[in-house]
């Protein structure tokens, strides 16, 4: 393996740091690699082109009084295939906040487990006060650009998504929103648009748009909301977006004291507002579900007159906590997949009578997914989920769910290696669904290393086809994406 030190970040965090979220799986890097001729073992097949890249949180310096893992600074991890040879580059996401940070050698702002009047520096982006916009929550490739975002709104910033070189914010010719843009905007392949939305604290608590392949914002409008929300993700068809107003959100009393308290309200429905694309702030319909809290989306598809969405249903969003847990092990308790009891479900919205079905696709408890990206917005079977590890975020192994049949197939990885959100790489002129190539980073605790991980897509517990050493163990992380090499310049 060929390896270049790009450079060495200088971060404040104690040696032998023992914080759950910076230690083990989650132990951050501060050394930025580029490496080739990377050893495998197996071989890498030469019809997988394209890059993988994903997105971490990796803190440089303490918290101001307490960590919570969102609040780690952006790193991205990418490896790019081309003709059976691999290039790997990792780098921190240059944001503003980073910057500042690394001048004053300290943190700044105030976490989610924090109060805002803590922070050191003001208000910059976002939808709650005081907050550093990390750039850490999830990645996309659109334009030719990877897209860094951040979960409580913010920048996009752009890079190459090979190289990792930054190349400054989104812009979208000065039309970018006030607000920011939510983490997970998503790409729609066939057409090259990517949709987003945005939510804040002040009316009308959301928006959403719509830019083109060239990079140009050509829809943007409000979405009423009854008051301050905290969506996560959206979801799309070939014809419509999806938003959702989840019963779990900041106490208004609280939020204007100052404290920013998630509370989940069982008595109310969860609600779905349907855009027609194009579409205007007069056209957004709502249908009611029951109340839940949703994570994730994996896809959504028209058939006839209804609208299909799934995504992973919590049945327990607001786990009690322990009488004799430490603030952490309580705070941390949202970290864990198993103690929401995410499953995934479906959705049926009637766009004729306005009526929804809804039901478990499954009883096992899964998230973050990834299909073959060719088939988003349209009708498809396969989902690629992350099995959850019990009592922490962490990833034991990846589940295929075919959601037609409900069958599963499993690849559950050694004990003590954990996997990232895998991609699912459609092999170069593949039509079926499954013909490709599952792709992950692992962190391999027991030989202090990272792999990147192939699978056969179409039969994933399987051995893998290949794994690829990385330079250094990496952090565990959250969300990647894939992008075929077609799509990049
Ligand atoms: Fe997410």
């Amino acid at each position: 393996m060929q390896i270049q030190i790009h450079d060495t970040l200088r971060g404040t965090l104690p040696d032998g740091d023992s914080h759950p979220y910076r230690s083990g799986a989650w132990r951050p890097q501060h050394t930025e690699y580029d490496a080739w001729d990377l050893d495998v073992d197996g071989q890498i097949p030469d019809d997988l082109n394209g890059v993988y890249i994903r997105n971490t949180e990796n803190p440089l310096h303490p918290p101001i009084e307490r960590y919570h893992p969102f609040d780690g600074d952006g790193m991205l991890h990418s490896i790019s295939f081309e003709g059976g040879a691999a290039r790997y580059a990792n780098r921190f996401v240059q944001t503003d906040g980073l910057l500042q940070e690394l001048d004053a050698g300290e943190s700044l702002w105030a976490g989610v487990a924090e109060l805002p009047a803590s922070a050191k520096a003001d208000h910059t982006i976002g939808a709650r006060p005081r907050m550093k916009d990390a750039a850490s929550t999830d990645v996309v490739i659109h334009g030719g650009d990877a897209l860094a975002s951040f979960y409580m709104c913010g920048d996009l910033y752009r890079l190459d998504p090979v190289t990792l070189e930054p190349r400054g914010k989104s812009n979208w010719g000065g039309s970018f929103p006030v607000d920011g843009v939510s983490a997970h905007p998503k790409v729609d392949e066939n057409t090259g648009e990517m949709l987003f939305f945005n939510y804040g604290t002040e009316a009308p608590f959301m928006h959403y748009g719509e830019v083109s392949a060239e990079g140009v914002l050509t829809n943007y409008i409000d979405v009423e909301l009854p008051g301050a929300r905290l969506p996560h993700d959206m979801a799309f068809t070939e014809n419509f977006a999806i938003v959702n107003d989840c019963p779990m959100f900041w106490e208004p009393e609280a939020m204007a004291a100052g404290l920013y308290a998630p509370r989940f309200h069982r008595d109310m429905p969860t609600r779905f507002g349907v855009i027609p694309r194009g579409g205007s702030s007069e056209q957004v319909r709502w249908f009611e579900a029951e109340p839940t809290f949703v994570l994730h989306w994996i896809n959504a598809y028209e058939d006839g007159n209804e609208i299909v969405l799934d995504g992973f249903f919590q049945q327990n969003p607001s786990p009690r906590p322990r009488p004799e847990a430490t603030f952490e092990e309580n705070l941390y308790r949202f970290l864990d997949l198993h103690s929401m009891k995410s499953i995934p479900y479906r959705w049926r919205f009637n766009l004729v009578t306005g009526t929804t079905k809804e039901g478990p696709l499954s009883d096992e408890i899964l998230e973050f997914w990834m299909i073959n990206g060719r088939f988003g917005g349209r009708p498809y079977r396969y989902s690629y989920d992350a099995l959850p590890a019990d009592g922490w975020f962490g990833f034991e192994g990846i589940v295929k769910h075919d959601v037609e049949t409900g069958s599963m197939e499993t690849h559950r990885l050694p004990e003590g290696v954990y996997a990232s959100e895998t991609v699912m790489a459609p092999r170069d002129g593949s039509t079926a669904e499954d013909d490709g190539y599952l792709v992950t980073f692992t962190v391999d605790l027991i030989n202090d290393r990272s792999h990147c991980l192939i699978l056969d897509a179409a039969n994933p517990s399987a051995e893998p086809v290949a794994a690829i050493s990385l330079p250094e163990r990496i952090s565990s992380g959250t969300h990647a994406f894939w992008a075929d090499a077609t799509t990049l310049p």
